[in-house]
């Protein structure tokens, strides 16, 4: 079998005395869309932050694109950095930057290229995100909420990841922005053989977008499986997130 693209084992991660995860083993495989559910505060934006090698857990292991990364220098992270995309949750673009000048800061940041072709290049991963041309001319503020999302997908895809982390994608979004924006993820992992962690509270995005979902809580996975899978278990604590009423409070709650 393929080695996964990300590995953890045995992850435990405590802030003070409160502990977050108390135990957690997860592979990512290569070209699947992995979604990572829980209630708020359950620990899935700090999980990622552990698997994006911006935090490192207080004990077990992790392992990303083949390398274990415990103790990693920011030099030997360098490498792997430019191949893993990430859309933080609150995807903000930087205000005093056009959207084409932020589209590029990946590019500005990792490569030696000359601004003509960070422009150009930002330009295509504009285009491949959905947006006119003439988006890349405006500023942050002047997008509609998708809009905005978009423009965070094409700089998550600046340098051409293998891997791309989607925090709460959806939040914020009308069901038909997140419903084009989940088809525009599809897409994009079909063309560029993209595997994809996303992190979501809406249902109706985890049964278009997710090939294997995981539910934290406790500090534990839950359950883990394909949507149908989880909405036939008889698990409580799948059934309770997948069809008591914290599923459907689950999709307009943050966190
Ligand atoms: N840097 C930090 N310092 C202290 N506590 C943190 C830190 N980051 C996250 N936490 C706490 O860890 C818990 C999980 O947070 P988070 O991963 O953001 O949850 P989720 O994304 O599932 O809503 C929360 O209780 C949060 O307050
Ligand atoms: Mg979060």
């Amino acid at each position: 079998m393929a080695q996964p693209v990300v590995r953890m084992r045995d992850i435990v991660t405590r802030f003070g005395d409160k502990v977050v995860h108390d135990g957690i083993s997860l592979d990512v495989e290569r070209g699947e869309v992995l979604a990572v559910v829980g209630g708020s505060g359950s620990g899935k934006s700090t999980l990622m932050r552990e698997m994006i090698m911006l935090l490192s857990p207080t004990a077990g292991k992790v392992e990303v694109l083949g390398h274990d990364v415990a103790g990693i220098s920011e030099l030997e992270a360098l490498p792997l950095r430019r191949r893993i995309g990430v859309m933080f949750q609150h995807g903000a673009l930087f205000g005093g930057q056009t959207v084409l000048e932020n589209v590029g800061v990946p590019l500005r940041e990792h490569t030696e290229l000359h601004d003509d072709i960070v422009d150009e290049l930002a330009q295509v991963k504009l285009t491949l995100a959905g947006l006119e041309p003439r988006t890349g001319a405006l500023w942050p503020n002047q997008l509609s909420g998708g809009m905005r999302k978009r423009a965070a997908l094409a700089r998550a895809l600046a340098l051409d990841p293998e891997l791309l982390f989607l925090d709460e994608p959806s939040s914020g979004l009308d069901p038909l922005s997140a419903d084009a924006l989940d088809e525009l993820i599809l897409q994009l992992r079909e063309l560029l053989g993209l595997t994809v962690v996303m992190i979501t509270h809406d249902m109706d995005s985890l049964w278009r977008a997710a090939d294997r979902v995981v539910l934290l809580g406790e500090g534990r996975i839950l359950g883990t499986g394909s949507m149908e899978e989880l909405a036939r278990s008889n698990d409580p604590d799948v059934k309770r997130f997948f069809s008591g009423p914290r599923a459907r409070g689950a999709q307009t709650g943050g966190g």
